[in-house]
This record gives structure tokens, sequence and C-alpha cells, in this order.
């Protein structure tokens, strides 16, 4: 095979790089630290063998080494920004539910929905109608699209199959993005999504799930496991299993909790060792004090509180308590039927109160720690591979999330892995 060489790229002229690091890049920012946010302003940025080979200001001069075979590109009025980290997402299933959306709006709730055969019921008996070459189809052009708006890894759920053969047929459309797109997917099994009609009751569904983990974990299809912990789908001793086996079999855990009501999730998670807890909509002290004596990160999805109407997560206190506060999208069909990174920022500054440094952290930096990717994404860093994107010509980097619902007409051009992103390979 051929190999491919990355041409060198020396981007000048940039107002400025956003989360640039010249040395080490801390591993998770905590707290107070979360608005740290370090900018080089007035800058040129090298590229090189697929990774940031350095980073100056203008005035001290271009440089010199590895100046042959270079392309320099102009970044007149541009910002270079990390990539965004979407470390929650169900972006692979078949249809959409604007009936669903409708439904809200006239007065009905989520959890109404979903007892009437609508919500994750729905979104399965879908998916296991639908063939993997379309699935891959349709999940295929909404990474595409996400990509576009700046995202440089993601994390995927299975969940939506219900059944073995529907469950390992997502997974499988998860392994072909993953080979046919240059950005990090991380792929995680969620077989206790809900309850298929066709059991006789939870127990001997979650039965079936634990004995598919390790035939899941066989086949190399996931990286995580996942549970949604919450009335009327998963206790917390079905959670602690799920994870326990998780961990038996290589997978460690990302799990859904807090969202409807306040669960023990947060604390099996924290107490089984989980890399994530995500959602929190619902959570008092005694949860932010477990987070606390833990290392599970918790991981809030604002989206999901903007298109449902349920209460937005509580990011604030979890700041003030020292945490570190990871932002993702939870894009699906149901709750939040959109990955628009851009958007999520102005969402995460405006509905939960952070700064626009510490969202975007969180959706950056933080977030790569939520998917053990801090070592290549999250920042813009010397000697790190190249992740990131540059904007159209803003007068500041806050004008992002500040001038809301346009962020993403502002993500210029995306580079992964020290390359111009121009589409899926297949
Ligand atoms: O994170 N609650 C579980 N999963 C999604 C919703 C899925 C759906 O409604 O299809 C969530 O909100
Ligand atoms: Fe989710």
């Amino acid at each position: 095979m051929a190999s491919v060489t990355l041409p060198n790229i020396l981007i000048t002229n940039l107002k400025g790089i956003v989360g640039a690091y010249g040395g080490l890049v801390p591993r998770l920012l905590k707290g107070a630290k979360q608005d740290q946010l370090p900018i080089l302003t007035d800058a040129w940025l090298q590229i090189k063998d697929g990774g940031v080979a350095g980073m100056g200001k203008m005035q001290d001069g271009l440089p010199t080494e590895n100046s042959l075979n270079q392309d320099v590109y102009d970044g007149a009025g541009r910002w270079a920004f990390p990539g965004f980290v979407d470390s929650h997402t169900h972006l692979v299933f078949a249809g959409s539910r604007e009936a669903e959306f409708e439904d809200r709006i006239r007065g009905l709730t989520y959890q109404e929905i979903a007892a009437r055969g609508g919500g994750i019921l729905n979104s399965a008996a879908r998916l296991q109608a639908t063939t993997e070459d379309d699935l891959y189809l349709a999940a295929s052009a909404r990474l595409d699209q996400v990509i576009r708006m700046g995202t440089t890894a993601i994390e995927i759920k299975s969940g939506y199959g219900l059944t073995l053969a529907d469950e390992l047929k997502m997974l499988r459309v998860i392994r072909r993005l993953a080979d046919n797109f240059p950005i990090r997917i991380k792929a995680t099994f969620l077989g206790a999504h809900a309850v298929p009609r066709s059991y006789p009751d939870r127990a001997t569904y979650l039965k079936d799930v634990l004995s598919w983990i390790p035939i899941v974990a066989a086949e190399g299809l996931a990286d995580y496991v996942d549970i949604f912990c919450e009335a009327n789908y998963f206790t917390i001793q079905d959670a602690a299993a799920v994870i326990e086996t998780g961990a038996k079999h290589g997978l460690r855990a990302k799990i859904h909790g807090n969202q409807l009501a306040i669960s023990g999730g947060v604390q099996v998670a924290v107490n089984h060792g989980a890399l994530s807890v995500d959602h929190l909509e619902q959570i008092g002290e005694d949860e932010i004090e477990s987070l606390k004596l833990g290392k599970t990160l918790p991981v809030l999805l604002p989206g999901c509180s903007f298109f449902i109407g349920i209460p937005y997560a509580p990011a604030r206190k979890l700041l003030n308590a020292g945490l570190p506060v990871v932002v993702a999208s939870d894009y699906n069909p149901g709750s939040c039927p959109s990955g628009n990174m851009p958007l999520l920022w102005s969402l995460a500054c405006t509905q939960l109160r952070m700064t626009p440094a510490e969202a975007f952290n969180a959706m950056t930096l933080n977030a790569a720690a939520a998917l053990e990717l801090e070592d290549s994404h999250g920042s813009i860093a010397v000697g790190r591979p190249a992740n990131l994107w540059l904007s159209a010509p803003i007068p500041s980097w806050q004008f992002l999330p500040y001038h809301y619902g346009t962020g993403a007409q502002m993500v210029d051009r995306v580079m992964v892995d020290g390359a111009w992103y121009n589409g899926p390979r297949g």
C-alpha cells in the first residue's frame, strides 16, 4: 500500500489559538481552574506529520525549521480552536420522531410518550426493520455533518437494537463509521436502554443483556458499557451488574443517571468506578458529595433539557464543589435531535451559567478525559495530534457562543490528525 504523506501546514496571521499549550497539558480542569483557557493571540501554528509541531507570535517571526514542502494558509481574522469531543451520543438510529415532538408541545411528557409505546421502543422497532447498509448511510450523513461543525472525536452508543442481533448490527455500523471516518470514535454497548415488550419483565431482559456483554467484548465491538438507570427502565442493582460484568470483560462504564429523578444512579456509578455518569438533571448535595469522593466524571447534556423541557443540571454547584464538568450533546432522535456542539456551547453558557471558557473546556479538554482521549484530543498542544478547526473571521473567540445559532456556520475548516477534513472514505 502506498503510504500517504501529509503535507506540512503553516497557518499564519491567526487572531488567536484557543486552548493553546506549549508545554504540559492538564488532564482535567476542575472547579475554579475550569475557567482557565490559554489563548495565544496574533499567532502562527505549524502542523507536521499529523501533529502540532509549533506555535508562536507573528511578531516574533515565522519558524524557519521545517519550512520546505510546506503549505502556507493565511488565517487572517480567524481563530484556531481544539476540535470538540462529544462524549455522549446515540448517533446511529433509524428514522426520526417529529410526531412525539409535536405531542410534547401539546402537553405530553417524555415519560407519557414512552408509556404509550413511543420513545426508545419506537426507535427500536424502526431500527430492527432497517438494514445495516441503510443505517450506515443515515449515520454517515449525520457524522459528516457533526464533523463539519467541529467535532473531532465522538462516542456513539447502541441501545436501539434491544435484541442481540440488532445490538450487534448497531455496533457493526459504529465500527464501519470508525473505519471510514478519520475522527476517533468510541463505541458503547447500551443493551439496557429499555425493556422490550416481548419480555415478561425487566429482570429477564437484564439477564440476557448481561449474557451479551462477553459476546460484544469478544468481537471487539465496544469500548464501554452503559445502562439507562431510571424509574420504569432499570434499577441501581441492574446498573451495578452491568458495570461489574463490563469490567470483567474489559469494558469500563458510562452510565445514564439522574435524568428524570433522584435515583441513586450517581452513587452506583461512583461506587463501582464508572468512567462517567451522564445527565444529572436531578441531583442534590448527596450526589455532589459522592462525585467528590470518587473519580467518575459528571457529564451534563443541556441539549436534552432544552429540547424536552426538563430542568438543567446544576453546573455551577458542581463547579463550586471543585469538580470537573463535562458537556456533551446526547444526539438522539427522542430527547435531543442535534449534535451541534457550537450551539451547545451557547446553551452551556446561557442555561448552565458556565462562562465561555468553562463551557468550552467542558466540551474539549474535560470531554477528552471522559473518552480516555486526553493525550490526543481537547487541546492544541505541541507534540500532540492536530485535531482542530479554524473559525471564519470573528472579532473574538467568545463571539462564537455569544452569537448563538450561527456558531456552526463559523466553523470554517476542520483538521483531523493533521489533514483537512473533506468527507468520509466510504
Ligand atoms: O439520553 N434516555 C436514554 N437515552 C436517550 C433518549 C433516547 C430516546 O428517547 O430515544 C437520552 O436522553
Ligand atoms: Fe443518552
